[in-house]
């Protein structure tokens, strides 16, 4: 067979597909003329074979652990960058030099602030409201004050928009907690890092004066790195999926916020902190029993935080996440009880045969709500904290799809096994 070739045997000809290649990973099976040539289509639900663009931003080896952005690695990305250092990488393929990530910083900083029309959209919201409905509403919510962000034709308002986007969601994430509590809105500023200032708007309240731990500053800059991007993710599928309609990055962007929110991908951090705390509660839901209805066919319970579509080893960025947590409640002088359940159910699982058999090993969500909790956030924040740093995956996405030659609307096929057609009968022979 030919090295870039291959062959398919449909029971005629043979149809010969091109064989693409990549710079790391499997390769794959062209099959973009299959239809109109052999008239067969590919069936792949969930899209677990099947790659939906040639992309440059982040390569996963889910079977050595290993993850990349733009080629570096995670673990030495978390040690030595700053959040909006990472960003700028996945949004522009390289590290900014000094004057580059201070110019790119300072313009972030610059835009953090919401129109102040933007309260009464908050005031709107009921209190209960959960944090994640309220940050994709924002995210439409924020291009009505902007025309040009309905459909940006110049890179330089793409890039606005993206600045825009990576500078206010912060404070649309802080004010939607700050609505949540009752507590005054505390606006963005200058002086302050992202981080911090991300920190400052969530915790600050006027009767005080605060300062940011710099131990819970290092810790979220890690955690929001990690959570960065993921490839061709739910979530990120989703605003690739809508933005190839041509729709806008920030309506893209809002879409990709509601798949997040789901339990079997980003919503898995609350999710985990409320098995483990049912756990600790609840003196008939034990470990073993917890593992057990996870294993129960007829219950669709599923052990939370772990398994992973792409990783059939440990995700690298648990490891990273549990290497380190020591050092965060080390550092915060403080201990969670959830964490020794967290590692004695990692444990069970890990031996357990049914988990084995499957290669199913705690995702990056096993650890994070528990490193969440600890530098003090809420639970039900914890998927917007996913969010914040999944943002700059999101829009890198939405604009290597804006430009690449090969983006067509997203429009799968299906396999239709329903009725044949057939004659309509009249109401009263039904
Ligand atoms: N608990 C129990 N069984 C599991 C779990 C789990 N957490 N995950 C997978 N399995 C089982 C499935 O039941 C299936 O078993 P079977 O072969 O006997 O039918 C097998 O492992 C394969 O699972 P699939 O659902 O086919 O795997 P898929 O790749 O479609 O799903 C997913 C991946 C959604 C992450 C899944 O592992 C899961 O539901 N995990 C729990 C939720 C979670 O932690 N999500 C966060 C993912 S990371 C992220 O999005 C950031």
């Amino acid at each position: 067979m030919n090295e870039h070739k291959a062959q398919l045997d449909l029971g005629d000809e043979p149809v010969e597909l091109d064989v693409l290649e990549p710079t790391l990973g499997l390769p794959g099976i062209d099959t973009r003329t299959l239809r109109s040539t052999a008239h067969h289509v590919t069936f792949d639900p969930g899209f677990g074979n099947t790659a939906a663009a040639r992309s440059t931003i982040t390569y996963v080896d889910g079977a050595k652990s290993i993850l990349l952005y733009r080629g570096y690695r995670i673990e030495d990305l978390a040690r030595d960058c700053t959040f909006l250092e990472v960003a700028y990488l996945l949004l522009y393929g390289r590290l900014p030099n000094e004057a580059e990530l201070s110019a790119w910083t300072a313009d972030i900083t610059n835009h953090a602030l919401l129109n102040e029309e933007m309260r009464s959209f908050f005031d709107a919201f009921p209190r209960r409201a959960h944090p994640m409905a309220v940050l994709s509403s924002a995210t439409n919510a924020i291009s009505t004050f902007y025309d040009v962000y309905r459909r940006p034709t110049r890179p330089s308002e793409i890039d606005a928009g993206a600045r825009t986007l990576i500078a206010k969601l912060p404070t649309v994430a802080a004010w939607a907690y700050k609505k949540s509590i009752g507590e005054p809105y505390v606006y963005p500023d200058n002086q302050y890092s992202y981080v911090e200032n991300f920190l400052r708007m969530m915790f600050a309240t006027p009767l005080e004066e605060f300062r940011a731990d710099p131990a819970v500053v290092k810790a979220l800059n890690v955690l929001l790195i990690l959570h960065a991007d993921h490839e061709m993710n739910c979530s990120t599928s989703t605003v690739r999926g809508v933005g190839s309609s041509r729709a806008n990055m920030f309506t893209s962007v809002a879409a990709g916020m509601g798949a997040l929110w789901g339990p079997l991908h980003g919503g898995a951090n609350q999710s985990v902190i409320e098995m483990l705390q049912t756990i600790h509660d609840d003196p008939s839901a034990t470990i073993q029993s917890t593992v057990d209805r996870a294993k129960d066919p007829n219950d669709d319970f599923r052990l939370m935080g772990f398994g992973h579509r792409v990783y059939t080893n440990l995700d690298p960025r648990a490891k990273v996440i549990r290497e380190f947590a020591s050092d965060v409640f080390a550092a915060m002088n403080t201990t969670d009880p959830l964490l020794e359940i967290a590692q004695e159910l990692e444990q069970a699982a890990r031996a357990d045969d049914y988990f084995i058999e499957r290669n199913l090993y705690p995702n990056i969500d096993f650890y994070s709500g528990i490193i969440f909790r600890a530098l003090g956030f809420p639970t039900r924040m914890f998927t917007v904290l996913f969010a914040i740093g999944r943002l700059p995956g999101w829009i890198a996405h939405w604009m290597e799809m804006n430009t690449d030659p090969e983006t067509r609307i997203m429009r799968p096929r299906q396999i239709y096994v329903g009725e044949a057609e057939r004659p309509l009968p009249r109401i009263e022979d039904r």
